[in-house]
């Protein structure tokens, strides 16, 4: 089972993550947890997130991406499901050796992400506090999967994406004895 956390604080506005998503959610075995649609309030049930990455052999994290970083259910998600003892620290194995593949969309194009851009630095510069996230919980790190200048290419790059993340979700699924 793969276990996809959709964090999109607007999913019916959404354009990118949207068509993502749709482009994967019929995977026999995907599972979509959409962090906004459960938690309106922000209560998180730990122990039904915790629950549900029990039997996942690999976890996505999809968002678009908010101030360099996720959007503040996900990072609530972080802060309140990681638990020492469980993803971490003694006895924390829950997630270990699960592999991790990071969605993310971002609103500036690629060239928005350098020394000269809108945004000071490269993309890569934004990815270690992701990164370390997941490998600070024992999971294997996946080679990111980026659309940038999500408002403003066009539909058959988002297609060229989403057909891309369904074969990163196939491969990890024969990867991981989770296809059926
Ligand atoms: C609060 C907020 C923060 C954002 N921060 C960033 C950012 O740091 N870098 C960036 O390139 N885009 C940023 N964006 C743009 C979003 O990433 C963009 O709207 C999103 O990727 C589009 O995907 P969607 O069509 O699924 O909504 C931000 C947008 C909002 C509303």
């Amino acid at each position: 089972m793969i276990v996809i956390l959709y964090a999109h604080p607007y999913p019916d506005r959404s354009r990118a993550n949207r068509a993502l998503l749709r482009s994967v959610e019929d995977l026999p075995y995907v599972s979509v947890r959409s962090l906004y649609d459960l938690y309106p309030d922000f209560a998180i049930d730990v122990e039904a997130e915790q629950r549900a990455l029990a039997d996942a052999s690999a976890v996505v994290l999809q968002h678009p991406m908010y101030w360099y970083s996720v959007p503040g259910l996900l990072k609530l998600w972080f802060d309140k499901v990681l638990a020492r003892g469980w993803a971490y620290g003694d006895g924390g194995d829950a997630l270990a050796d699960k592999r991790c593949l990071w969605v993310t969309t971002t609103g500036a194009p690629e060239s928005g992400f350098s020394p000269e851009g809108m945004h000071g630095h490269s993309f890569h510069a934004f990815v270690p506090a992701i990164e370390q996230t997941v490998r600070f919980c024992k999971m294997r790190w996946e080679e990111p999967l980026v659309l940038h200048g999500a408002h403003r290419v066009d539909d058959e790059r988002i297609a060229e994406l989403a057909r891309s993340y369904r074969a990163r979700l196939e491969a990890l699924a024969g990867a991981t004895g989770g296809a059926p």
